[in-house]
């Protein structure tokens, strides 16, 4: 039985991805920390533009109030009143500048968002969920935390588990009730010119339970030559930045000179990278 919250695709996705959704009511229930330790892992395996990772975590669990209250205070009034509900709060951070020559990292926001896109799907099958935020107050948590010269605080998550929707006040009750609407593929899958549907999206869905992709139609199906598909085995060990540096706090100045002596990823960035 699916939830009413979740998506309505034209077109068969992975459970999943239909089942994630932001919800403003949360329950008053812990996250356990080593699903919390899941979840930025999952966040740690992030593609990014030249395996920068350029993302930091600072986040807070109702465990210790104190801490809580800092990083609530960091987000928005409108944020606040809803978030605060949440067990666990956290702020999603980027290194401005590459780690390894200092020149601007232009792809810093959109790999924190992937990173965090990443860490909501692990939320997800773990029966969690994840509002992330963009109302935060950037100055606040630099003051608060102490965020040094060089890195930003971009956006806001709220973590835990879905609560029914009655437990929110009057004005933001409909917004966990109201359906979920997305653009069509047709506005922005374009083929040929700017603007023009390709004729993949203007294909009608494919589904065949009223938008809802069927169980059968859902189901993940593995590569039947996953050793043809692999990287070659010279190319070693993908490399992460662990844990320590990238949640509960900001990563450390030698976590970064650290990165500088990585060798750069291969292949396709250095025509438009530093
Ligand atoms: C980067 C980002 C910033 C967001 N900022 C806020 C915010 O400040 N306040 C809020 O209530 N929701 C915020 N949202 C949640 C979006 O409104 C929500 O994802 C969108 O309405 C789609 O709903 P869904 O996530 O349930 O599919 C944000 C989402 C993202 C990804």
């Amino acid at each position: 039985m699916s939830s009413p919250r979740q998506a309505t695709p034209d077109h068969p996705i992975q459970p999943l991805v239909s089942q994630r959704w932001s919800p403003y009511a949360f329950a008053d229930r812990p996250v356990h920390d080593d699903d919390l330790r899941s979840l930025f892992e999952a966040a740690r395996w992030a593609a990014s533009s030249y395996n920068e990772q350029p993302w930091r975590y600072i986040f807070a669990t109702k465990s210790n109030r104190t801490q809580f209250e800092r990083l609530l205070s960091c987000l928005v009034e409108g944020n606040q009143i809803w978030a605060r509900a949440a067990p666990v709060l956290a702020l999603g951070c980027i290194s401005l500048n590459f780690a390894r020559n200092g020149q601007p990292n232009a792809a810093a926001q959109h790999d924190l968002g992937l990173a965090s896109a990443t860490l909501t799907l692990e939320a997800t099958a773990r029966g969690l969920a994840v509002h992330q935020m963009i109302g935060i107050v950037p100055d606040k948590a630099r003051e608060l935390y102490r965020i040094p010269a060089g890195f930003l605080s971009l956006t806001g998550l709220a973590i835990g588990y879905v609560a029914d929707p009655a437990t929110l006040p009057d004005n933001l009750r409909g917004r966990d009730l109201a359906p979920r609407t997305r653009r069509p593929l047709a506005e922005f899958v374009f083929g040929g010119e700017w603007g023009t549907a390709s004729g993949l999206a203007e294909h009608g869905a494919r589904t065949t339970s009223g938008g809802q992709a069927t169980e059968r139609e859902a189901i993940y199906r593995p590569c039947a030559h996953r050793d043809q598909c692999d990287p070659p085995g010279d190319e070693g060990p993908s490399r992460r930045r662990p844990l320590h540096g990238m949640q509960g706090h900001v990563g450390s100045q030698e976590a970064d000179q650290t990165l500088q002596h990585q060798k750069p990823a291969e292949g396709g960035q250095n025509r438009s990278g530093p």
